[in-house]
């Protein structure tokens, strides 16, 4: 009885032996067998904080005391960017003034309003993606169902999982031109990455990017050399990437937008909206929609994509027109292959901005519209625009029927062919084939 105890509890040992060394194995395994991952926002997609110096000139009384004392922390920052209360019309204009850049043709450079200074808080980490306002995360949620879905098969923030918020008003311009704030951020994105690498065993990374996000990590991979690519970028994966602009933001330009909530007025943020850099890089461009189809009809003059210049003098931004021909044409006219792996994920099936009618009564009134395909936002020919220009580098093309712009960071359907992606590649199972498109409903 004694001798089979022993052996039984030497056993036990034995398993227990055995069980902690598999254990301790999968936990090595979870920690190194992951391609570390960065999240990269598109639009509006991550939180932005705002301080008010003895330079600012609110407009108004209301803007002088908004935000109240309570909302601020020590310092004087607040959260600027998502806040609920600048959907009140008062709050709108304080907003609106505050989130207004300025183009200085002197330097050739994008800058704040005077007396408002920004910034992009916790850069490295997913925390200012996941909800817009973490007060309110039923209605601002954002990049969480991802987030969550990454965590689930075994991402931690921060260790495996990093996050690149910036401000996203500003946009890039090409070498030789000054563009401090973008510039800055593409440093800081690259340095990320490869802290995240060197942290990771010195695994490649994967990026994953929303929308304008796309277009910056797209612009990064231009100005990096083969040899770090190849060290430091696993994979791609591209959502809702408008490659070649939108006619949306053609409406945005001439009449503002409001992204659907219906107590704003899009004029109070037209002003605004134009003048954001990051906007301006989103026009339709002219490679991809050419010269001979009008996006912009009116009782006076058509416009198409090559006519945008002339369009912005038109709808009365003829300041808009010199930053658009130096800065972002020579960015947006050709869309070079990144020499990485790129999976796209788009949306499609939803009615989406394809020509614009404005009456006699001008750009101050919102237009007809004649929808097109897309996904609600980006128009599809945008989204499949790199399949017949990548066409010498792996280049898959998911294309998911009834998704819009942003349900691609929440939908079931997309978030399985994310995670599926992940597993592949942090299994090595994926097949790498170029220009392949895949329909899925
Ligand atoms: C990268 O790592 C270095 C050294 O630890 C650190 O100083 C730097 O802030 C990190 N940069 C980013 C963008 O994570
Ligand atoms: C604008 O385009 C419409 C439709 O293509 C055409 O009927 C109209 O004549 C054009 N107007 C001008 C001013 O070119
Ligand atoms: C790659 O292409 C082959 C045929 O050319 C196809 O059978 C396979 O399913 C494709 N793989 C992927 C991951 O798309």
């Amino acid at each position: 009885m004694k001798r089979l105890l022993s052996i039984f509890s030497l056993r036990n040992l034995y398993y227990y032996a055995i069980l902690s060394t598999i254990m301790l194995h999968m936990v090595c395994l979870a920690n190194s067998r992951l391609h570390p991952i960065i999240l990269v926002p598109g639009s509006g997609g991550n939180q932005l904080e705002a301080r008010l110096t003895s330079e600012y000139k609110a407009s108004s009384l209301i803007c002088k005391t908004y935000p109240g004392p309570l909302h601020k922390d020590k310092d004087g920052w607040y959260r600027i960017w998502f806040d609920p209360s600048v959907l009140l019309v008062p709050y709108t204009k304080c907003f609106a003034e505050r989130m207004t850049l300025y183009y200085d043709p002197v330097t050739d450079d994008y800058y704040n309003a005077p007396g408002v200074q920004t910034r992009v808080p916790h850069f490295g980490s997913t925390h200012s993606l996941l909800y817009l306002d973490p007060t309110l995360k039923l209605i601002s949620g954002y990049m969480a169902p991802l987030v969550e879905s990454l965590e689930e098969i075994g991402y931690i923030d921060s260790k495996t999982l990093f996050g690149a918020p910036y401000d996203f008003r500003y946009g890039l311009a090409p070498e030789g031109h000054s563009c401090h704030i973008g510039s800055k951020y593409l440093q800081q994105l690259k340095d990320l990455i490869e802290n995240a690498s060197v942290v990771n065993g010195g695994k490649p990374v994967i990026i994953i990017s929303h929308s304008l996000g796309g277009l910056y990590v797209h612009q990064l991979l231009l100005r990096t050399t083969t040899s770090w690519r190849m060290k430091f970028i696993k994979h791609f994966i591209a959502l809702s990437t408008p490659w070649g602009g939108t006619v949306q933001e053609m409406l945005t330009f001439a009449s503002g937008y409001t992204l659907g909530v219906p107590l704003v007025k899009p004029l109070l943020v037209r002003e605004e909206q134009r003048s954001s850099e990051s906007n301006l890089w989103l026009m339709p461009s002219p490679t991809l929609f050419g010269h001979v189809k009008p996006l912009v009809i009116t009782p006076n003059a058509n416009y198409t994509a090559k006519d945008i210049p002339r369009f912005l003098t038109d709808i009365g931004f003829s300041e808009g027109v010199h930053p658009y021909k130096t800065r972002v044409l020579p960015m947006v006219e050709k869309l070079t292959a990144p020499e990485v792996p790129v999976t796209c994920i788009i949306g499609s099936g939803i009615h989406t901005p394809e020509t614009l009618f404005y009456d006699a009564k001008g750009f101050d009134k919102q237009p007809s519209i004649i929808w097109g395909d897309g996904d609600g936002t980006v128009n599809l020919l945008s989204l499949l625009a790199v399949q017949s220009q990548w066409i010498n580098q792996p280049l898959r093309i998911i294309n998911v029927k009834g998704l819009s712009h942003t349900s691609v960071l929440s939908d079931q359907r997309s978030l399985y062919q994310v995670l599926k992606l992940v597993s592949d590649i942090n299994t090595d199972n994926l097949e790498l084939n170029t220009s392949f498109l895949e329909e899925i409903s």
